[in-house]
């Protein structure tokens, strides 16, 4: 049975979470592998609207698993209100489990992070100002609090102690902040771990007797391939590996235990925070894309900032699916280009007198690439109460086509609306 990745493949905000939320009932076990709470998954269904940041978007399936996995940063005050607000809708959290191994996100990584935003100036990377970069930073320099140490009171706080003590004095001869205080972090860390204990386990054994049993798997990602540490649009990028080989690491599968990858792409491109964008629009196509008013509006969902807008960036598609080894797309929000008289796709840039088929490495350079555009007729028309692939404008199937064949992967899905109705499924995916 497969195990199958569901990666964001351009920079974030796709919607992943609407396509795991869909597939979960056929799948036995989800595991979100990384990102932590810089993610904004909107997932809207039968129970309800729902924004969440961390819970793995299965958790609406009451028969699935769901696994926050070894890869993934945890803020617990987030993480315990987000089940908390879970409960309120009446969503049982009972097959939830947290891996022991994840690290934890602390106060110092939240101030860390918001003062280096402030300190980098015109060199900001527009993070959403959640301790992700810092977290990861300690992880990698192995002076990370993990879960599990939240239930061992002599552990976290000899822990504790020694990065609190390295940590205070970061704060105030670098940073010149006050002093956080040991007594104070550690007492509301001992009680996240008591609220969190029932939900933590070693997940290793929990994944493995599935992949023994052969049980469908849906590995959840967040963020989108471009804001990868390694083969995004760096620096602009988040910390962590969000594509399929970050699926395999964060969740603790091995590389020939995954069977397929979706690639979830927007059928145009948004991107928030700092960055090059080398399809981004201004104005009245800009406007158009941003559904401003409406509840899908590109309004970032964990920190409520505007998202750009710009044309399908095929160039970008092609290179995401190729690190991933993408072999079916899944096309959210075709329904947003509806009253588009005509849409562009960017089939390669011009750089100087040479034309380029890939994104070069560096970000300055891909800021100034000039867009090769290929020009498609709008449909003029609605698409979101249309269930079946065939019965869509014939522009729409075109233009959906020509994105896969740019791509050059398969088509799985597209949607025409936020519903869960509205995700057709032109190719089985699982
Ligand atoms: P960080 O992950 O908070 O460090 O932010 C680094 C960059 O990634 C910034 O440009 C953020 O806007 C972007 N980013 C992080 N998470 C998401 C997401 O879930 N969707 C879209 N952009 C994100």
């Amino acid at each position: 049975m497969p195990v199958v990745a569901v990666i964001g493949a351009q920079w974030g905000d796709e919607g992943k979470g609407r396509i795991v939320d869909v597939l979960a009932d056929r799948a036995r076990l989800v595991i979100r592998y990384g990102g932590g709470n810089n993610a904004g998954h909107t997932v809207i269904n039968q129970y309800g609207t729902f924004k969440i940041h961390l819970v793995p978007s299965g958790i609406f399936d009451t028969s699935t698993v769901n696994i926050i996995g070894s890869g993934v940063v945890i803020d617990p005050g987030v993480l315990l209100k987000e089940i908390a607000d879970l409960h309120e809708s009446g969503i049982n959290t009972d097959k939830l489990f947290i891996s022991d191994r994840a690290q934890v996100i602390m106060p110092y990584h939240v101030l860390q992070d918001q003062l280096d935003e402030m300190l980098r100036g015109d060199q900001k990377i527009g993070t959403t100002g959640r301790g992700i970069g810092p977290a990861y930073a300690d992880k990698m320099s192995r002076i990370g609090i993990r879960v599990g140490d939240l239930l061992q009171e002599d552990v976290l706080l000899k822990r504790l102690q020694f990065i609190l003590e390295n940590k205070n004095r970061l704060l105030t001869s670098l940073y010149k902040t006050q002093e956080l205080s040991l007594h104070e972090i550690y007492l509301q860390y001992l009680n996240y771990g008591r609220q969190l204990a029932n939900y933590v386990a070693d997940t290793h054994p929990i994944i493995h007797r599935a992949l023994e049993k052969d049980v469908p798997i849906l590995l959840e990602g967040a963020q989108g391939a471009l804001l990868d540490i390694d083969h995004g649009t760096y620096p602009y990028v988040t910390s962590s590996a969000p594509g399929a080989a970050g699926a395999c690491q964060g969740a603790g599968i091995g590389p020939t235990q995954m069977h397929s990858v979706i690639g979830v792409y927007k059928a145009y491109s948004t991107r928030v925070g700092e960055g090059p964008f080398p399809t981004e629009l201004e104005g009245d196509a800009a406007d158009v894309l941003r559904q401003i008013g409406k509840p899908w509006a590109e309004v970032g969902t964990t920190t409520g900032r505007l998202r750009r807008v710009g044309w399908f960036d095929a160039v970008l598609a092609r290179y995401t699916a190729q690190i991933n080894g993408v072999d079916t797309v899944a096309i959210t929000k075709l329904d947003v280009l509806d009253t588009m008289p005509s849409i562009q796709v960017c089939t390669g840039y011009r750089m100087h007198d040479t034309e380029l088929d890939y994104p070069p490495g560096n970000p300055t350079t891909l800021s100034q690439v000039e867009p090769i555009y290929e020009e498609f007729p709008g449909w003029m028309q609605p698409t979101s109460d249309i269930r079946y692939f065939e019965h869509l404008p014939k522009e729409a199937q075109a233009y959906v086509a020509r994105l896969c064949e740019l791509i050059g992967v398969r088509i799985g899905m597209v949607s025409v609306g936020p519903e869960r109705e509205q995700i057709i499924e032109v190719n089985p995916v699982l």
